[in-house]
């Protein structure tokens, strides 16, 4: 069984973080389709990210045959409000170490959803035995996200230029990361 973790919302309701499991796949691609719709700080464009269901349910088989590769899900009375992916390095040398990308719904922005999602990302790692370095890129200008981040022990390791180009205009990104003992 994966990670799985409930807990009450501020206002009751009911918030569950768990992995995701191959049924998820096409409410996963239109969770992704609407958070895109919602911030300009993500990667794709609205429109842009168009996997068929196959497609993701591969990448969810993928994750399960792996035990250093998450996706976590927040659901809130059975919706799906967040997600969490963190990928690891391809190769020996860097397979402790990977990525990840969170979203939360607008409606439920500014409810722990996000740093709820973070402290299981975290402890979900060091449960692994095997992830010592987790990293992420952000754009500078997030500064709600990198409070977040901040607060649960990432530090900014770098800032790269032009790291996005949205509407013609650029953006720098942060390279931020946290060592796991
Ligand atoms: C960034 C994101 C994942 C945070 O998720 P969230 O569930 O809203 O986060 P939380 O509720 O845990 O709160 C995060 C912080 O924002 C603060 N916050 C909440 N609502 C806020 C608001 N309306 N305005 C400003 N700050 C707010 C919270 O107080 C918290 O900070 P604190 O704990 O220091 O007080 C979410 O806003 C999101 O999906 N944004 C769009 C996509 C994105 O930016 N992803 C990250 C790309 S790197």
């Amino acid at each position: 069984m994966g990670f799985e973790q409930v807990s009450t919302l501020p206002d009751g309701r009911r918030l569950v973080l768990r992995e995701a499991v191959l049924e998820d796949a096409e409410e996963m691609i239109v969770f992704v389709q609407k958070t895109l719709g919602e911030s300009d700080y993500l990667l794709f464009e609205p429109g842009e990210f168009r996997p068929s269901v196959g497609e993701q349910r591969q990448l969810l088989e993928q994750c399960a045959r792996s035990d250093t590769h998450l996706y976590l899900i927040a659901e809130v009375d059975g919706e799906m409000a967040g997600m969490l992916h963190f990928q690891p390095g391809k190769r020996k040398r860097n397979a402790h170490a990977g990525e990840f990308g969170i979203s939360v719904r607008k409606k439920y922005w500014g409810m722990s959803i996000g740093r709820q999602l973070l402290q299981a990302l975290l402890q979900w790692a060091r449960q692994t035995g095997k992830i010592r370095k987790i990293n992420l890129r952000v754009r500078t200008d997030n500064e709600r996200a990198i409070r977040l981040y901040r607060s649960v022990g990432f530090k900014v390791e770098g800032t790269i230029s032009r790291e996005f180009c949205i509407d013609g205009r650029f953006y720098d990104a942060h390279w931020m990361g946290i060592e796991l003992d």
